[in-house]
């Protein structure tokens, strides 16, 4: 039997990251539009108060689920803004960002064999971190003609004697997808027919386009007391690197395991940053307002410029900040290959562009390809303005 932590891969955007360090490294202009992270710095506020806290010797041990003013600030946030119902702060954990929330939650929900069905494509360390769980990922393809919606009928079909949530994520990584309240309130009906958790992954929660509305699945009547609810300063206050998520998690056998593995793997995150994360969440919210806008110039930007390249056909996501794209069948390929690692290694090649090759989601992601614009507004125009001309450049 192979060792659980070996059937973890190292990553296909990590390949591409390294490809493209090492052509930058050797004086090629490359463009980073590989892997979703935050271009721009955090808000000023936030700096101020990690300062302020490193100043007043904020340095020590905190309670390992979270220091209480960030988790008041937090349950603040989620019971007025994403209308959860959470009897009080003792139901919040902060984490090691996002991932290290799903990572706890998945050892501490599943058992050896209990299946969670997700979509396909999806962020690959769902998955992986399922499969941590000692659980099984059971895919549900987004399919292009439903405008890749989570089918509800399709997830029941998936559901077994075995099945133990369903993980929905909302704006989608890779495709960028924002479920419709129709679809959320079905699988939430579902859940309660089937007697499941749900898992709703938001870390997009803010970075929506053209006004469209972001719904948390928690905040549903009939997913209440079934979800366990994910989220991450990540992206909205672009604090990738300082590494902050949180869980809101009511069932209370969960919480006291999920408070155990806090204990065992971090016993607490970063003292500073949760100072900076309480500020965030207390402070001005104009920052994140700034950067959607920002990002959404930068999707038109792209979206055009996919609409104009040849071999591609180019899905407009509504959120997070993500460029899904169909490889259409007269591409003509790459080093002799014709997937999506073909097109991702020949606009490396050819032009220093970063990208993600679909499959790297799942197998319905094979012959996509995945284009991040949470890079700089300057090199999303320059990856516009070659993208067309290099991929119309192919196989000549
Ligand atoms: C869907 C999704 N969930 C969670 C995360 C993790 O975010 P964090 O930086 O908080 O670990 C990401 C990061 O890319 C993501 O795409």
């Amino acid at each position: 039997m192979t060792h659980i932590v070996d059937q973890v891969s190292f990553g296909a955007i990590v390949q591409v990251r390294d490809r493209l360090l090492e052509q930058q490294a050797r004086g090629r202009k490359v463009l980073r539009l590989e892997s979703g992270d935050p271009s721009f710095d955090i808000p000023v506020h936030v700096r101020e108060a990690m300062e302020k806290a490193l100043r007043d010797g904020h340095t020590h041990y905190t309670a390992s689920t979270g220091i209480p003013i960030l988790r008041k600030a937090i349950y603040q946030k989620v019971t007025t803004e994403n209308k959860l119902t959470v009897p009080n702060d003792d139901h919040v954990v902060v984490t090691n960002g996002a991932m290290h929330g799903l990572y706890i939650l998945f050892r501490a929900m599943l058992e050896e064999g209990d299946e969670v069905i997700l979509p396909d494509p999806m962020w690959t360390e769902i998955a992986e971190n399922i499969r941590l769980g000692g659980g099984k990922p059971v895919a549900v393809r987004l399919r292009e003609e439903n405008g890749y919606q989570y089918d509800p009928a399709e997830i029941e079909a998936a559901i077994t004697p075995r099945t133990k949530a369903i993980f929905v994520n909302t704006p989608q990584n890779p495709i960028g997808v924002v479920a419709s309240r129709a679809t959320l309130e079905a699988i939430a009906q579902i859940a309660e027919r089937h007697n499941l958790l749900l898992v709703s992954d938001e870390a997009y929660e803010h970075v929506l386009y053209d006004g469209a509305e972001h719904v948390s699945l928690g905040s549903l009547p009939a997913a209440q007391n079934r979800t366990i609810s994910v989220y991450s300063m990540s992206k909205t206050y672009a604090m990738s690197g300082l590494r902050l998520g949180y869980l809101v998690v009511n069932d209370p056998l969960l919480l006291e395991r999920i408070k155990k593995l806090v204990r065992c793997t971090i016993n607490g995150v970063n003292s500073v940053t949760q100072y900076g994360a309480a500020a965030a969440l207390t402070g001005p919210q104009d920052a994140t307002k700034a950067m959607a806008q920002e990002y959404q110039k930068r999707r038109d930007i792209l979206f055009d410029a996919l609409e104009e390249a040849p071999y591609l056909k180019a899905f407009k996501p509504g959120g997070a900040f993500y460029l899904w794209a169909r490889i259409l069948p007269e591409w003509p390929g790459y080093d002799g290959k014709r997937d999506d690692w073909s097109m991702t290694n020949y606009l490396i090649d050819a032009a220093g562009i970063g990208s993600s090759p679909g499959s790297a989601f799942g197998p319905a992601g094979r012959d996509h390809i995945r284009f991040a614009f949470s890079c700089s507004t300057a090199q999303v125009e320059e990856a516009a303005r070659l993208l067309p001309d290099v991929l119309a450049k192919a196989g000549k």
